[in-house]
C-alpha cells in the first residue's frame, strides 16, 4: 500500500476543505465549491485526482455499480478496504475518504472504532464517511476521537433502504425537515468535518448550508450546497437501471466500451486482428527451419 502524500503543493486534506466553508464567511465571496466523486479502482482514481477532483470518496455504492448487488447492504469491509488501497495508489492531490459499509459500524461502538481505523492503517484512508444523523453522534464522536475524521451522510441513506421502504426523496414534509435539520446539527456537534446530504429539497439543503459550520456536500440536494457529489458510474453512463434525474451526464463511456467490444468481436471472427504488425516475429537466422514451415 502506498502512503498518503504529504500535505503542500495543492494536496487537499482535511482542513482545507473545511476552510473551504470559514472562507464563505470570513472573506463574504464565494470560495470554489468542493468537488466530489466516487471512484474504486486505481485507473478511475488516477483520472479523477489529474482531473482535480477535490474529494475521491470509495463509497459503498460499489456494491450496485460495480459488483451488481440490487442494493448497498451487502458489501463487507473486505471488498471496501481492497477498493479503497487501489483507490489509494492511484491519488496524490485529492482527499481519499472511505465508506464505512452496512453493518461495520451497527453494533459494538469497539469494533466500529476498530473498523474505522483499519480504513487508515490497512488501506490509507484519510476519513470515512457514516451513515446517519443524531443516533450516530457518540459513534462520531468516538471515531474522531480515535483521530479518523468522518464525514457524515443525511437524508437518503441509502444503508437504510428497508427502514425507508425504497429510494425516496426525504425530508419533504415539516416534521421530516426539521428531523433532517436535527441531524445535520448533531452530526456537526458530534466533530464531522463535512456532511453529505442526499435527496433532499433544495429549500432544505440550503438552510441546512447556511446554519452549520462545515461544508454541505449534496448529491440530489439542489445548487445551494458547499460542494456537490456524484457517483462517477452514473456521470460517465456506466449504469444500469433507474437514473436519479439530479445524476448528469456528462460522457457515455458504456456506449464507447459496446462498440468497442463489437467491433473487437467482428474483426476477430473476420481475422483482421491480430495483423502481422500487431504480431511478434522470430528473426530467421535464429529461427532456423523451426518457424519455415509456419506461415
Ligand atoms: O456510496 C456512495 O457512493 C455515496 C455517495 C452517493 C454519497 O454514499
Amino acid at each position: 500500500m502506498s502512503v498518503v502524500p504529504s500535505a503542500g503543493n495543492g494536496k487537499i486534506t482535511v482542513p482545507s476543505i473545511l476552510e473551504r466553508k470559514s472562507a464563505v464567511s470570513t472573506q463574504n465571496s464565494s470560495p470554489a465549491k468542493i468537488t466530489c466523486l466516487t471512484a474504486y479502482d486505481f485507473p478511475t482514481a488516477r483520472l479523477l485526482d489529474e482531473a482535480g477532483v477535490d474529494v475521491l470518496l470509495v463509497g459503498d455504492s460499489l456494491g450496485m455499480v460495480v459488483l451488481g448487488y440490487e442494493s448497498t447492504l451487502p458489501v463487507t469491509m473486505e471488498e471496501m478496504l481492497q477498493c479503497t488501497r487501489a483507490v489509494r495508489r492511484g491519488t496524490r492531490r485529492a482527499l481519499l475518504v472511505a465508506d464505512m459499509p452496512y453493518g461495520s459500524y451497527h453494533s459494538d461502538p469497539a469494533e466500529a472504532v476498530h473498523n474505522a481505523v483499519r480504513f487508515v492503517k490497512e488501506a490509507g484512508a484519510e476519513a470515512v464517511k457514516v451513515e446517519g444523523g443524531e443516533r450516530r453522534l457518540e459513534l462520531i464522536a468516538r471515531i474522531v476521537e480515535a483521530e479518523v475524521p468522518v464525514m457524515g451522510h443525511i437524508g437518503l441513506t441509502p444503508q437504510s433502504v428497508n427502514a425507508f421502504g425504497g429510494f425516496r426523496v426525504q425530508g419533504k414534509t415539516e416534521e421530516a425537515g426539521e428531523q433532517l435539520l436535527r441531524d445535520a446539527r448533531a452530526v456537526e456537534a458530534a466533530g464531522a468535518f463535512a456532511i453529505v446530504l442526499e435527496s433532499i429539497p433544495r429549500e432544505l439543503a440550503a438552510r441546512i448550508t447556511a446554519e452549520l459550520r462545515i461544508p454541505t456536500i449534496g448529491i440530489g440536494a439542489g445548487p445551494d450546497c458547499d460542494g456537490q457529489v456524484l457517483v462517477i458510474h452514473d456521470l460517465v453512463g456506466l449504469s444500469f437501471g433507474h437514473k436519479p434525474k439530479f445524476a448528469r451526464h456528462y460522457a457515455d463511456v458504456g456506449e464507447i466500451i459496446s462498440r468497442a467490444a463489437a467491433e473487437y468481436c467482428r474483426d476477430v471472427q473476420q481475422g483482421s486482428f491480430p495483423s502481422d504488425e500487431e504480431s511478434y516475429h522470430a528473426r530467421a537466422e535464429k529461427a532456423g527451419t523451426l518457424f519455415a514451415q509456419r506461415k
